[in-house]
């Protein structure tokens, strides 16, 4: 019962052992995706949504009806007590004695962990602001698994807007953790945000090439750049390597205004002409919704997997609700190859000194004033602290050994 009473708050929770048991329960549930199981019989799933939603939070509860089990659903949190100035913490103790886990979606980057912590029962991060997106990672690779029979050692490019799309900064390290060759592609101003570059390349000994669009990586025949003290590489050809392009709207809800959002995504789609220079087993991906990145011509491309990657998400989400509710144990197999493991977080111990808050405006932290800014020690700096619930990093006002 490794998985159950567990939350699943950031991909980093997981094992990837336990990420691969996940998939192994989803091929078995697969079967069941249009029956009914007895495996959550009594059991209740509470969604508790903040932002829009139609495929997760859809298909959590079609997840948790095909399991037996029941649904009670928040879909839009401002007509609950949200309104009246409930903050989050009390919404989940409220929720946690109605139901047996709890979905949260919320704009606040750290929200979910928040959730987490003040819930009893097990948590499920479907999107916090910018930050994380775990289950569609585990999705999108159980896509990349079920289409190419293999998630491991790709090629693979992230395409789109790769500051504020939580989904890509979960997946980049899902695909780094299962050794995946990864290329970074984004309009200028919506690069990968710096910190989870060095994270990547520190941690994970994964350093992404970057560049603005994918017509830069089909022609540019410069091969690699230094700028900033990040490795810029852009290899011609690239575009006929990638075993997958996994591209991403441009998220407009996170922009101060529709002006800023016009100029951000300006020139960038993907084209039947562009994949004319595509291998011609390669996946294009994307989490939905699209807006107008994804040419609706590709859509009769064998390539175009999005609509099939959608509908992977029902036996991932039966196989996590059932493992997390302790409904089916998962395997979770030993291996001698390398596997990313969680570890109990080292928090800073800020006692003697003046409170530091979070730097990140949109951190829960700056937002929930019942939350104290907590910072935990970076593995890969000794430098620096991370807040414990949105990741944003500060030089750390502590050296390590002063702080334990
Ligand atoms: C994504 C999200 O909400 O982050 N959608 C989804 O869950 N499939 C991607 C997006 O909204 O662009």
């Amino acid at each position: 019962m490794a998985l159950e009473g567990r939350d699943l708050v950031s991909i980093f929770d997981f094992s990837d052992r336990e990420i691969e048991a996940i998939f192994d329960l989803a091929d078995e549930m697969d079967a069941h995706k249009h029956g009914c199981l007895k495996l959550a019989d009594g059991a209740l799933l509470s969604t508790l949504f903040y932002e829009p939603s139609t495929r997760t939070r859809l298909s959590f509860e079609a997840a948790m009806q095909r399991l037996g089990g029941g649904v009670i659903s928040v879909a839009d949190a401002g007509m609950t007590s949200v309104a009246k100035g409930e903050t989050i913490a009390d919404t989940v103790r409220i929720i946690e004695s109605y139901a047996d886990v709890i979905v949260i979606r919320h704009p606040l980057e750290g929200s979910a962990r928040v959730a987490a912590d003040f819930a009893s029962v097990p948590v499920i991060n479907a999107g916090d602001g910018a930050h994380e997106h775990p289950t569609q990672t585990l999705l999108d690779l159980y896509t990349i698994r079920r289409e190419k029979g293999t998630m491991r050692d790709l090629n693979v490019a992230l395409v789109g807007d790769l500051r504020y799309g939580r989904t890509v900064h979960s997946l980049a390290f899902g695909l780094a953790r299962f050794g995946a060759k990864v290329t970074f592609v984004s309009p200028p101003g919506l690069e990968m945000p710096g910190y989870l570059l060095d994270r990547l390349a520190k941690e994970f000994g994964c350093t992404p090439a970057e560049c603005h669009s994918l017509g830069d990586v089909v022609t540019d025949p410069e091969s690699l750049k230094r700028e900033g003290g990040r490795q810029k590489a852009l290899a011609t050809e690239v575009l006929s390597t990638f075993d997958a392009v996994y591209v991403t709207r441009v998220q407009k809800e996170r922009f101060e205004s529709e002006g800023a959002y016009q100029a951000a995504k300006r020139g960038y789609a993907i084209t039947e002409e562009l994949l004319s220079r595509a291998r011609p087993d390669a996946l294009v991906m994307h989490p939905l919704p699209r807006v107008d990145e994804l040419d609706y011509g590709l859509d009769r491309d064998p390539r175009a997997v999005y609509f099939r990657q959608a509908a992977y998400g029902l036996p991932i989400r039966m196989a996590l609700l059932a493992a997390l509710l302790g409904r089916r144990s998962v395997t979770v197999k030993r291996s001698r190859k390398s596997d990313y493991r969680p570890e109990p977080r080292r928090e800073v111990d800020f006692r003697k000194l003046a409170e530091v808050p979070c730097p990140n405006e949109r951190c829960v932290t700056n937002q929930e004033s019942y939350l104290r800014p907590q910072f935990t020690f970076v593995k890969h700096d000794p430098d620096l602290v991370a807040c414990a619930y949105c990741e944003h990093e500060i030089p750390s006002p502590v050296a390590h050994g002063e702080a334990e």
